[in-house]
């Protein structure tokens, strides 16, 4: 049934979700927010970059001009990047690889979507700049989770109907974006027990039970 699996990256793939904190939660300090919680980052999962920072100014007794935002987040991707620079293939779980590796071995098409405009930036650090087939992310789509653009622009590329893949995301935005377009969803984490989640993720492994028995 699942000729195609569209990963998110971010809480997917691979753990940027604790730099995005960090960067946030420094912006949030520098305006003197001093509450800013994983709780609160946990809302900013799988939302642009301008919507994780209208998250965070939600705890802002002020108000921020247009500038002032691009600023902010401009000033946020600046941290976040440097913290990038620790990654590297190793960041990549063996159980990730394996997974990887296998269905691409099973000619099942891989893909990312994603809201991240780092998205490139990351595969690169991780090892996995060419390994898929198709990489649809925050630069190549103008409306974010939980909209389904990004994973219908993916599943477009890969040539294949919504109902012939399978989403693999962390956030809830992500599982009602692939729901609204269409696609059956595995959740990890945080979204396993999310009502509109298809398929818990224990474990990555798990991927490929569910790709093999359908
Ligand atoms: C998503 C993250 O993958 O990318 C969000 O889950 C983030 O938390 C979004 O805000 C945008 O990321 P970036 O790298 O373009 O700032
Ligand atoms: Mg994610």
């Amino acid at each position: 049934k699942y000729l195609g699996i569209i990963f998110d990256l971010d809480g997917v793939l691979c753990s940027t979700d604790e730099y995005h904190y960090e960067a946030w939660k420094a912006i949030a300090e520098e305006i003197d927010i001093n509450n800013f919680t994983p709780k609160d980052n946990n809302r900013q999962r799988g939302v642009s970059r301008m919507e994780s920072l209208e998250i965070l100014l939600e705890k802002s007794e002020r108000k921020f001009t247009d500038k002032e935002k691009l600023i902010l987040a401009d000033k946020k991707n600046q941290r976040y990047k440097e913290l990038l620079n620790n990654i590297n293939s190793f960041d990549l779980s063996d159980e990730v690889r394996v997974a990887l590796n296998t269905l691409r071995k099973a000619g099942i098409k891989l893909a990312i979507g994603s809201s991240s405009k780092n998205a490139g930036l990351i595969l690169e650090r991780l090892g996995l700049g060419n390994f898929f087939d198709v990489v649809v992310d925050g630069n190549s789509i103008t409306k974010s989770k939980p909209n389904p653009e990004v994973f219908l622009k993916a599943a477009q590329m890969i040539g294949l109907q919504p109902s012939q893949c399978l989403v693999v995301e962390d956030a809830i935005s992500g599982i009602e974006a692939g729901t609204a377009g269409g696609f059956d969803t595995a959740g990890i984490g945080g979204v396993m027990s999310y009502p509109k989640t298809t398929y818990p993720l224990r474990d990555f492994s798990q991927i490929m039970n569910i790709v093999f028995a359908n």
